[in-house]
């Protein structure tokens, strides 16, 4: 792969700044640092993959024909190269009455790319016809290696799906094949859940972000393209992310490398205000779904070996009342995954379709199976009301 200058020189400075956070034992304050205490082949394999994740791709290296950015970064740069950021995503489908919904091809395709490449017109269209047009939010990766190490077993455990302790949450996980391994897993990457390992979500989002085929997703996500356009948009043979003949390593490997090693967003700060927040979140039962910690397995690598994961989230699929009409992997039209809630007060807009400005505009959208805990809220005092948020704000 080339490394066009100016991503380059950005790429140098994100990496002088991650060699002093490196050298302390801490999790950095600013987010974007790797996880403390790598050893210097993993530093290394984490700037390559920082270099990847940051690279801006050109349709002579298999960009397009149709693509949603050009780089990683391009979506994933708030408050730092991994997070998340303001440009949405578009899917489309269709409803039918019996609340199913039915994807834009006996494929499955329900994305729909924003660009393409401007020579030939290969502009995807949005059928006329489809009733569902969704939008979807960047989720950060911060701390994304820890949460591919929590074992199936434990999310399964949190699974309630026939809400046998009559909570009115009934939670249930997303079983999905994993493209890398093809072992059955559970999903917990993505809106939808829709992938379990971090080398697959790169390998998917490589092909269907930047049209850049690979051998994990080897044809082409070109809805709405048709075979002439493909050859004048988009002539470079698939798999399109070759082994760099230096490192003979390929782009989604190093994607994988730079989101595992990835540090999660420190806590701002714990006092008494946030702490009295954190007792009546789960006191009204926001934690039956952001549960605060879960952890990672027992593993070889102590980076990941039995670690706590302050993630708040359950990592299982809930309809809230938000669901957004597309039936993804796992997850029905209604359904859709427990945000994490770390790293929150730099994330806005909210929601998976960045439909909510506030936190408070968030929680009154909580429905159906956080019906409870939403009414729990409505009823907080002003006082509790504002330690919950100063709480939600420490994140
Ligand atoms: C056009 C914007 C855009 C680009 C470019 C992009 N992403 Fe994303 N990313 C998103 C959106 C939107 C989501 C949520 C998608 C969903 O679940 O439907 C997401 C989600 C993710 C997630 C899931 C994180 C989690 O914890 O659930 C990972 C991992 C990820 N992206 C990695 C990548 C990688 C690697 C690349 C480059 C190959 C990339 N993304 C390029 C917008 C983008
Ligand atoms: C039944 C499970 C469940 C319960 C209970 C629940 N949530 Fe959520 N929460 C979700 C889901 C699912 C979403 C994502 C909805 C979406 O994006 O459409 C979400 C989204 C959020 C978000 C936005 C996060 C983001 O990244 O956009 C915040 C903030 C939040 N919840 C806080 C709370 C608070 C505070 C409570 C308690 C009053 C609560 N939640 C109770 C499942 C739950």
């Amino acid at each position: 792969m080339r490394r066009p200058l100016l991503v380059a020189l950005g790429g140098w400075i994100c990496i002088v700044a991650l060699q002093v956070a490196a050298r302390t034992e801490d999790i950095p304050a600013l987010p974007g640092g790797p996880l403390p205490g790598l050893t210097p082949a993993e530093f290394a394999e984490f700037r390559l993959g920082l270099d990847d994740f940051t690279e801006v791709e050109t349709a002579e290296e298999g960009l397009g024909p149709a693509f949603n950015g050009t780089s990683c970064a391009v979506c994933h740069d708030v408050p730092a190269i991994g997070g998340g950021g303001v440009i949405l995503e578009v899917r489309a489908g269709y409803r039918n009455g019996a609340g199913s919904a039915r994807a834009l091809n006996a494929a499955g395709d329900t994305l729909i790319h924003m660009l393409s490449i401007p020579s030939h017109s290969c502009q995807p269209l949005i059928p006329d016809d489809v009733n569902v047009i969704a939008r979807r939010a960047p989720i950060p990766v911060f701390g994304a290696g820890l949460v591919e190490a929590i074992l199936d077993e434990t999310i399964l455990a949190l699974e309630d799906p026939e809400d046998r302790n009559r909570d009115g949450v009934s939670g249930r996980a997303a079983l999905i094949v994993d493209v890398a391994t093809g072992e059955r897993r559970v999903g917990r990457f993505g809106w939808k859940a829709q992938q379990a390992t971090l080398l697959a979500f790169g390998a998917d989002a490589y092909r269907n972000e930047m049209g850049i085929t690979n051998d994990l997703f080897p044809n082409e996500s070109a809805f709405g393209i048709s075979a002439a356009q493909m050859r004048s948009c988009d002539p470079i043979p698939d798999p399109e992310d070759r082994r760099d003949p230096a490192t003979r390593r390929r782009g989604i490997d190093n994607f994988e490398s730079f989101m595992k090693l990835l540090a999660p967003v420190a806590r701002a700060r714990v006092d008494a205000t946030t702490l009295a927040g954190e007792r009546t979140f789960a006191a009204i039962g926001c934690a039956s779904c952001h549960v605060p910690a879960l952890a990672t397995g027992p593993g070889r690598n102590p980076l990941f070996d039995r670690r706590p994961v302050p993630l708040f989230s359950d990592l299982l699929l809930h309809d809230i009342g938000t669901g957004d009409g597309i039936e993804q992997a796992a997850a029905a039209a209604s359904e859709i995954r427990t945000p994490a809630l770390w790293g929150l007060r730099f994330r806005r807009p909210l929601l998976h379709d960045g439909s909510a400005a506030t936190m408070i505009e968030a929680i009154l959208r909580h429905r159906e199976e956080a019906e409870t805990a939403r009414r729990g809220f409505d009823r907080l005092s002003q006082a509790d009301r504002e330690e919950l948020l100063a709480f939600l704000r420490s994140l």
